[in-house]
């Protein structure tokens, strides 16, 4: 299944079934959020239900189960590299990669990059100070993306943009359990070419869409959920509305 906008198809299925279909070499950017596996050392941790491992307890607001979450360690950088080796084929030259993650599965995600054989060249840090304390520790108030590059990097301008980007995660906006910021996404397209295609194999509630949108991008999207899928689509929807 999969919905058409003015900027961009959003397809209901399996990412890698779905990108294998794609045309080699034809999208400017990938930019995307994965289940990331993480929220414990153990198996048993990491299959509890995401609302449990990434939602605090005492929050209120339910949310349609996150699929694909539930991987162990070498089953989940296996299968980053294949996706991620799909992302590269369907990428042109000099495209840029940009892949959120924790900082647990960080190691195996900047493995996986490289495995998939794109350059990786550094990490960004998403400062989100909302984030709920540690008693006694260190809050973890941050999440990662991973820059990477096929080939040789091309500057699509001539501005610099900062390592550090600081956004509160913003609940009446969201509409999927880890949904990012839509400006959070739309500081790390600054990066890519203007008006070109932006791949999100892993789409959750269309924040990606809604970034191409307000920077004028366009965008191919996979999301597995068939209840993800119809509200990032209800979303976007509503999106392209506002903007007439
Ligand atoms: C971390 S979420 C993305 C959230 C998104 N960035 C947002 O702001 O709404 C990852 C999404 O990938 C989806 N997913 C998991 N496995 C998948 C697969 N094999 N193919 C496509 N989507 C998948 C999950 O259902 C989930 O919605």
């Amino acid at each position: 299944m999969q919905a058409i906008f003015e900027n961009g198809i959003l397809y209901n299925g399996d990412a890698l079934a779905i990108l294998k279909d794609l045309s080699s070499e034809s999208v400017d950017t990938v930019l995307t959020d994965p289940p990331y596996s993480s929220g414990g050392v153990h198996l048993s941790a990491r299959q509890t239900a995401p609302s449990a491992k990434y939602q605090g307890s005492n929050t209120k607001r339910t949310y349609p189960p996150m699929l694909g979450d539930h991987k162990d360690q070498r089953s989940f950088t296996m299968w980053a590299t294949l996706w991620l080796g799909e992302c590269w084929r369907l990428a042109k030259p000099g495209a840029p990669c940009m892949v959120f993650s924790d900082w647990r599965q960080l190691p195996a995600m900047t493995d996986a990059v490289q495995a998939a054989g794109w350059s990786w060249k550094g990490i960004v840090v998403w400062h989100k100070p909302s984030a709920r304390p540690m008693l006694g520790a260190f809050r973890r108030d941050t999440e990662f993306v991973i820059h990477a590059v096929k080939g040789q990097a091309k500057a699509h301008t001539r501005q610099c943009f900062p390592g550090v980007f600081k956004h509160s995660v913003n609940t009446a906006q969201k509409v999927h359990l880890t949904g990012k910021p839509v400006d959070l996404v739309k500081d790390l397209l600054a990066v890519s070419q203007p008006g070109g295609m932006v791949l999100d194999p892993f789409m959750g509630g269309g924040t990606t869409a809604l970034a191409c949108l307000e920077t004028e991008r366009r965008f191919t999207g996979v999301e597995i959920s068939t209840e993800y899928a119809a509200l990032a689509t209800e979303r976007i929807r509503r999106a392209e509305e506002a903007l007439k």
